[in-house]
C-alpha cells in the first residue's frame, strides 16, 4: 500500500510509521508494541545509563524479532557557569518560598553526557538494527564505528541546510523535524526558532536537496497526516505526540489530561525548561519566565533547579513547573494500545491513499 517502499526496504519494517524516542516518556514496552504492528519502536536512550540501555534494549531483543531504533542525544555539554545558575535560581525563588521550599533545599546536579564511547560500545555490541541521533551527529569517529556494525544512521534536521549537511556525513535517511513538533528541536546548525518551517513547509524541501529517504516529523497523528507526508515526498513519518495517550507511554497523569483536553493554540516553544528549545503545553514557567530567553543556563542544566518545584508543584496537582512536552496536533491524539494505534494509523493512510488516488 506504501507509495514510497524506500524506508521499508531500508529498515526491514513492514510499515514505514516510526514511533518516535521520547526520552523518560517512552519505554521497552512501547518499543516492542509498535515493532509487533510493523512499524519501528524506538528505546530513547539519552537519560538512560549504560546498565539501562543494555536492559532495554535486551527487552526488546528478547520480545520482537524486529528491527528497532536505539536514540541518542548528540548535543554539546554544558559550560559550567556557576554564575548563571545562581542567577536562575534567583530567578525561581519567588516559587521556592510560595511553595514552602526553604534556601537550604538542594538543587540536582542534570547531566546527559551525549553520544559517547560507552554508548557506542553499547551499539557495537547489541547493534540495533537502527540509530538515531538528535542535537547533531556525534564525531567522526564513533560515527563510523556505528556504522561499522551495519546500523542504519538517521538523525533529526530542522532546515534544508541540516538536512544537506547530515548526508554529506553519511546519513541513511533524515527526520525532517517541522516546528509543529512535540518536544526539543533537534537544531544544531541553526540558533533562530524563529526562522524554521513547519513540516508542510520543510519536507517537500528537503526531499528536493537530498538523495536520502526523509521521514516526515511533526503534526503527524492520524491517515490524513500520514498520506500528507507522502504526497510532500516523504518516505514515511516519525510520531511522537499520538503515541503519548498510549497507555504503554510513562508520561504523568498531568500531561494524560493535558494531552486529553488539547486544543491546537496551547503548546508553545520554550527554552525555559531545560535551557534548550523544546515545545510543550503552555505553563505559568513560560508566561512568567518568557519563552525563549538568556535566563535559563545551558542545556540540561536549567532543570535541575526546577526539579524540586516541579516536583512540590505536582504533589499538590499542579503542573506549572513541568515541562509537558507535546506538538501542536496534540488535540488529534486518541487513547489506545501503541499495537492498536499502529494498525489504525496504516489502516487509515491506506484509506487517504484510495481516496486521493479516486478523486
Ligand atoms: C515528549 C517528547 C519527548 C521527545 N524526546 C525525544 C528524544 O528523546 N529524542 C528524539 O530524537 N526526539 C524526541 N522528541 C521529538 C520527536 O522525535 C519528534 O520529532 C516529534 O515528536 C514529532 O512531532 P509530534 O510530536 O508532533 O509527532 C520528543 C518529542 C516529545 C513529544
Amino acid at each position: 500500500m506504501w507509495p514510497d517502499r524506500r524506508l521499508v526496504d531500508l529498515f526491514g519494517v513492514t510499515h514505514p510509521i516510526i514511533q518516535a524516542p521520547m526520552a523518560g516518556s517512552v519505554d521497552a514496552t512501547m518499543a516492542v508494541a509498535v515493532c509487533e504492528a510493523g512499524g519501528l519502536g524506538s528505546l530513547p536512550c539519552a537519560t538512560l545509563n549504560g546498565d539501562q540501555m543494555r536492559a532495554g534494549i535486551g527487552i526488546i531483543q528478547q520480545q520482537t524479532t524486529q528491527p528497532f531504533n536505539a536514540n541518542f542525544f548528540c548535543h554539546d555539554p554544558a559550560k559550567p557557569d556557576a554564575a548563571q545558575d545562581a542567577q536562575w535560581r534567583a530567578r525561581l525563588d519567588p516559587y521556592y518560598k510560595e511553595f514552602g521550599l526553604g534556601d537550604d533545599t538542594p538543587v540536582p546536579t542534570v547531566d546527559l553526557p551525549p553520544f559517547g564511547e560507552d554508548a557506542c560500545a553499547i551499539i557495537e555490541d547489541l547493534k540495533p538494527a537502527v540509530v538515531s541521533f538528535h542535537f547533531g551527529l556525534p564525531e567522526q569517529s564513533l560515527l563510523d564505528r556505528v556504522r561499522a556494525v551495519g546500523c542504519k544512521i538517521v538523525c533529526s534536521a530542522n532546515t534544508v541546510r541540516e538536512a544537506r549537511w547530515l548526508e554529506e556525513r553519511g546519513c541513511h535517511a533524515i527526520i525532517a523535524q517541522g516546528s509543529e513538533a512535540g518536544g526539543h528541536r533537534g537544531m544544531f546548525l541553526s540558533e533562530d526558532i524563529t526562522e524554521q518551517a513547519g513540516t508542510m513547509a520543510l519536507v517537500p524541501q528537503v526531499v528536493d536537496a537530498v538523495q536520502v529517504p526523509v521521514i516526515a516529523a511533526g503534526g503527524i497523528a492520524d491517515g490524513r497526516g500520514i498520506a500528507a507526508a507522502f504526497a510532500l515526498g516523504a518516505s514515511g513519518v516519525q510520531i511522537g505526540t499520538a503515541c503519548l495517550s498510549t497507555p504503554e507511554s510513562l508520561v504523568s497523569d498531568l500531561h494524560r489530561d493535558a494531552l486529553s483536553g488539547a486544543e491546537d493554540d496551547q503548546t508553545v516553544i520554550t527554552n525555559a525548561w531545560t535551557g534548550r528549545p523544546a515545545r510543550g503545553f503552555r505553563t505559568q514557567l513560560v508566561n512568567d519566565v518568557g519563552a525563549i530567553t538568556d535566563a535559563p543556563p545551558d542545556f540540561p542544566t536549567a532543570s535541575g533547579a526546577l526539579r524540586p518545584l516541579k516536583n512540590k508543584a505536582e504533589s499538590e496537582g499542579s503542573a506549572a513547573f513541568s515541562s509537558l512536552l507535546a506538538g501542536q496536533a496534540a488535540g488529534l491524539n486518541r487513547v489506545a494500545g501503541a499495537g492498536a494505534l499502529v494498525s489504525m494509523l496504516v489502516s487509515e493512510a491506506a484509506e487517504q491513499f484510495e481516496r486521493l488516488s479516486r478523486s
